[in-house]
């Protein structure tokens, strides 16, 4: 309760501040966390010969949706505990509210999901909570993708901090299509694709700062599907 009054404070008073000065720097899709982690993926991706995959921001919306059956519980994520949303939940819950046709819904060929208590940087959720292990170096590199869709949040706009990332092998101007071409917004949160400044989780890292001075207990999951 009082953990999140501080944020709320903390979010009430830093954010309006923030924002007005990322108004001003509007054009950087940089600025967005799911896009660095594409950035990042594509990057070693490029870099071990492998093809660079098409962003696509309605897999991202997907992926965000994916984040969020989890309820900010990070112990869920990975562990003897682990759970995974069934796969009917894409077309039944996950495709509706992010306003994208469940006929344009391709294979899903791998994902990564990764919780931390503490937030970090796009390349370092990448290196240090995604890619763990050759299982997940083996779904990085696989030739099976086309397309990629990566989104970070953090629960009620503070830790636990989620990141996940969904490949599918869809034709990318064809697969995971909004209902009128419009990208649905679907705050809070930010997804990777959509050109859309997103610097929420980069305030969130200031106020996370403050309440690690709190935290005990630094909690790191991550897990990778092949299929
Ligand atoms: C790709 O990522 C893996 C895992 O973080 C790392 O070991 C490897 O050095 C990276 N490759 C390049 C070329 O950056
Ligand atoms: C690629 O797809 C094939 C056919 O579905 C599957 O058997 C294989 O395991 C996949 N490869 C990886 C690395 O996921
Ligand atoms: C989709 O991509 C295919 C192949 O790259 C291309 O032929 C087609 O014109 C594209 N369709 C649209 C609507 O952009």
């Amino acid at each position: 309760m009082a953990k999140s009054f501080t944020l709320c404070y903390l979010l009430l008073f830093i954010l309006p501040a923030s924002m007005a000065a990322t108004a001003v720097t509007q054009s950087k899709v940089t600025d967005n966390p799911a896009d660095k982690l594409v950035a990042a993926i594509n990057e070693n991706r490029t870099a071990h010969k492998d093809s660079s995959l098409f962003d696509n921001p309605g897999l991202a919306c997907l992926a965000l949706q994916y984040i969020k059956a989890y309820q900010g519980d990070c112990g869920a994520v990975g562990g003897s505990d682990a759970k995974k949303p069934p796969e009917s939940q894409f077309a039944e819950e996950f495709a509706p509210n992010c306003g994208v046709k469940a006929s344009t819904l391709a294979r899903i060929t791998g994902r990564f999901l990764g919780c931390q208590t503490k937030y970090i940087h796009a390349p370092e959720a990448f290196s240090e909570i995604l890619i763990r292990n050759q299982k997940s170096l083996d779904i990085l590199y696989s030739k099976n993708h086309t397309e990629v869709g990566a989104a970070v949040t953090g629960t009620d706009g503070g830790s636990p901090y989620f990141w996940c990332v969904l490949f599918s092998n869809g034709k990318s101007n064809s697969t995971f299509a909004f209902e009128g071409g419009v990208a649905k917004p679907t705050k809070p949160g930010c997804y990777s694709g959509a050109n859309d400044v997103c610097s929420g989780a980069h305030d969130w890292s200031q106020v996370s700062v403050m309440l690690l001075f709190t935290a005990s207990v630094l909690i790191a999951m991550g897990f990778a599907f092949p299929l």
